[in-house]
């Protein structure tokens, strides 16, 4: 396993959506077990194959507490969502960068496991949250773009900011 690099706003291959996953064979269980592997060592709740240079639609994440819970999606939908709720948002893509975003409360989501299978999971509150915020990445979105203008341009400033602070730790 591996840890992987972590694809920054504004790079382009996070703006061009994801193709089906096809082939469920070893370099898929591969790659889903680096996108674990990152998503654990930088404490995220979820990673989207986007975001580390992918552009297959799969995705991973765990809610828990214990971060003990992981959630692997293969061609990820959502098929039924209720209710609107404003929830703290934050991406791995964006670092240093949070804010309100509205979103469905409520979601049931179609996925494939990593061997294939076909499952449905739902849920409210961070759940809720990660499942759109992660498959919004699959299909090119940002947490960014359901922000005004104004809320985007402090936000990249932010980020900016962050990124220079890491890089001066780092020297
Ligand atoms: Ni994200």
């Amino acid at each position: 396993m591996a840890v992987l690099e972590i694809v920054m706003d504004p790079a382009p291959v996070l703006r061009q959506g994801t193709q089906p996953v096809t082939e469920f064979d070893d370099a898929l269980q591969q790659l889903i077990d680096d996108m674990l592997e990152t998503m654990y060592a930088v404490n995220g709740v979820g990673l989207a194959a986007p975001q580390i240079g992918n552009t297959l639609r799969l995705a991973v994440m765990d809610v828990s507490m214990e971060r003990n819970e992981p959630v692997v999606l293969v061609n990820p939908e959502v098929v039924e969502s209720r209710g609107r709720q404003l929830m703290a948002a934050g991406c791995l893509s964006v670092p240093g960068a949070y804010d309100k975003v509205e979103r469905a409360e409520w979601v049931k989501v179609k996925a494939q496991d990593r061997h294939g299978n076909w499952f449905e999971i739902e849920g409210e509150g961070l759940r809720s949250e990660c499942l759109q915020h992660e498959i919004d990445h699959l299909d090119g979105t940002l947490f960014l773009d359901h922000l005004s203008p104004l809320k985007q341009r402090r936000l990249r400033e932010k980020m900016k900011k962050t990124l220079k602070a890491r890089k001066r730790r780092k020297s």
